[in-house]
């Protein structure tokens, strides 16, 4: 049997014309997931659902009339299907056996094998969906003679694992949500009201959030919201305070960008102005923390996945470099107890993540917690589970990031490092005045560097999207450049790339080059990094690699050279900038190979499971 876990998206609407406002909302939360999707929309006090494999586009040209439909309460879902199938009856919302309860659901349910042999007997599964216990569940019950509000609490009191919720009722213009572990947000508007997974999905119908927190269930109508947690076998209301987000909904559109990806690269040099200017509120909690396991000399350590890994393997070398601290960085699904070493309250974690919802990092972030450790994230969603379960959190402020490939948020994460980093510095006589100097200008940098690149990023793919495999390689705070290349270009071309630190070539990898294979190397402006990477190129031309070099002036032998920003610049802003070039020829090569960059296939946005 399939199993239906999943890593969706949810959207929920209690108020006017509810099958379109689903369905828009849910063309945001496209990112999440996009197998299948569907819709359930009461209509005069009846639910009418349509759902089908495919993206929404095509849920609307099978079924065009839920633009039409109009509706008085209506939930919506994308699924991305980590172990089931993708097919009509496995998408959501999913049914009880009457149709007159619908359920949509974003985790996995790990006892629900257990639920539904128990519940075969009486009831009838038609999907292979976990999700689907849920819905006879509630159904049961209801028969045994228990109102809605307590028999939803009772049937999710039942599941085991990860949970968003959102529940109808044929008949009840009533929303009825849980959460255990899985994201999900209730937009509070003007005579209606709402859930999603994430608020950049309710951005275009309001800015006024309340977070649903673990173990808590929700009522929402067009008038009312209602929150409550269980305490023992009591159920105790709980006030919830109503935050303002202000993100804007054009920010969550492409605009004249025909992709996502696209427009969020072009988006950096505005990116990196906002955080110098807005994201100082969060300096003075970030340095005390800092400065405060440095004073008690605990140990610093990044904790992140996949673009926030190589972003804090950044931070760990400017850490390490301007604040002659030792600090570490581990990957979040290896930070277990096989490497978790001995932590305690002097010292403190920097989780780094994107969306603050990565299932990884969380996890990592709890079991570091359990040991004492302080937690200080580096996030960008306002609200996200990270930012609400850690002592501190500097927010970077790069607005909703759409494309899965995470491009802006990246140079955000560095941009943040270099500012707290060097303002602690300063605070305690470091030597960080060539960084503070250039710092002002970084978003003019950036602009050239999008200007300069851009064209000869998009030529290039011309002769990329030919290639099987292409090497990245870097020295230093570089290194990590040349992974978030390679990252890039698998993850949207489907190209295989590999990014090495350069000195390591020669133990192994140099094998892998033959005559005409492309080697991407990342330059330097530390004169003794640049002498080690001039014999690693002359290395690899004399076998007959095609070298491309990323650099700022002219220091490198190679095929085709890449120049950005300005000649000299401190080694501490070229991650920066050179992963500009690397952005775009990832994206131009996807294009160019016919592939979608915002929807790469098999990833989504929000890694919520582990
Ligand atoms: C990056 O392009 C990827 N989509 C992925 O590696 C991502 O960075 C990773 O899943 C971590 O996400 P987070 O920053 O939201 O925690």
């Amino acid at each position: 049997m399939w199993r239906g876990s999943e890593m969706c998206g949810i959207v929920g609407v209690a108020g006017r014309d509810a099958a379109k406002k689903v369905i828009d909302s849910l063309k945001i939360l496209e990112y999440r997931g996009y197998d299948s999707a569907g819709i359930a929309v009461m209509l005069n006090g009846r639910m009418e659902v349509r759902k089908a494999a495919g993206t929404i586009e095509n849920l609307i040209s099978r079924y065009p009339e839920v633009l039409e439909m109009g509706g008085e309460l209506g939930i919506g879902h994308t699924r991305w299907a980590t172990h089931g199938r993708v097919s009509d009856s496995n998408a959501h919302p999913i049914l009880d056996c009457s149709g007159r309860i619908a359920v949509v659901h974003n985790g996995t349910i790990d006892n629900y094998m257990e639920i539904r042999e128990k519940l075969s007997i009486k009831h009838e599964f038609r999907t292979e969906t976990d999700t689907e216990v849920i819905a006879h569940l509630i159904e049961e019950m209801l028969s045994s003679g228990m109102g809605r509000l307590e028999a939803f609490i009772s049937a999710v009191s039942e599941l085991r694992g990860e949970y968003a919720v959102a529940c109808m009722f044929e008949g009840v213009n009533e929303l009825y949500l849980a959460r255990n572990k899985i994201p999900l947000v209730i937009g509070v508007g003007e005579g209606e009201n709402y859930c999603a997974s994430d608020v950049i999905a309710l951005l275009g119908l309001t800015n006024k959030f309340i977070y649903v927190d673990d173990g808590e269930f929700a009522r929402v109508s067009s008038r009312s919201v209602d929150v409550w947690r269980l305490e023992g076998e009591k159920l105790v209301p709980v006030e919830k305070r109503i935050n303002l987000v202000d993100w804007s909904p054009s920010m969550a559109s492409k605009g004249k960008y025909e992709h996502f990806m696209l427009k969020e690269i072009f988006e950096q040099e505005d990116v990196v102005r906002r955080i110098l200017a807005e994201s100082r509120r969060y300096i003075e909690g970030t340095i005390s923390m800092l400065n405060d396991t440095m004073r008690r000399g605990g140990r610093i350590l990044f904790l992140a996945a996949g673009t926030s890994y190589h972003a804090s393997m950044v931070g760990k070398y400017l850490l390490n470099s301007l604040l002659e601290y030792p600090s570490e960085v581990s990957i979040a699904s290896e930070f277990t107890r096989w490497n978790l070493g001995s932590l305690d309250g002097d010292d403190l974690v920097i989780a780094v993540s994107q969306s603050g919802e990565t299932a990884d990092v969380l996890m990592a972030v709890k079991s570091a917690r359990k040991k004492g450790a302080r937690i200080l994230s580096f996030v960008n969603v306002p609200g996200s589970t990270l930012s609400r379960e850690s002592d501190g959190v500097f927010f970077f402020s790069a607005g909703p990031e759409i494309g899965v490939a995470a491009t802006k948020t990246y140079v955000a994460e560095l941009v943040s490092f270099l500012m707290t980093f060097t303002e602690l510095g300063k605070r305690i006589g470091a030597r960080v005045d060539h960084v503070t100097e250039v710092l002002p200008r970084l978003p003019s940098l950036v602009a050239s560097c999008l200007e300069s690149s851009n064209r000869i990023a998009r030529d290039l793919s011309e002769a990329i999207k030919r290639e099987n495999s292409i090497f990245f390689m870097g020295r230093g705070i570089n290194y990590p450049t040349a992974l978030e290349g390679a990252l890039k270009m698998k993850e949207i071309s489907y190209i295989h790339a590999e990014g090495f630190p350069a000195g390591e070539y020669k133990h192994g990898p140099l094998a892998l080059i033959s005559e005409g294979t492309y080697s991407i190397v990342i330059g330097s402006n530390d004169p003794e990094i640049r002498d080690l990477l001039l014999s690693n190129v002359n290395e690899l031309r004399a076998r007959g690699s095609r070298v491309i070099s990323v650099e700022t002036g002219d220091h490198l032998p190679s095929d085709i050279r890449i120049k950005v920003a300005e000649d000299g610049i401190p080694e501490e802003f070229l991650p920066v900038v050179f992963v500009i070039p690397l952005q775009l020829l990832a994206y131009y090569t996807a294009v160019a190979l016919g592939r979608n960059p915002d929807k790469p296939r098999n990833l989504a946005k929000s890694v919520t499971v582990k």
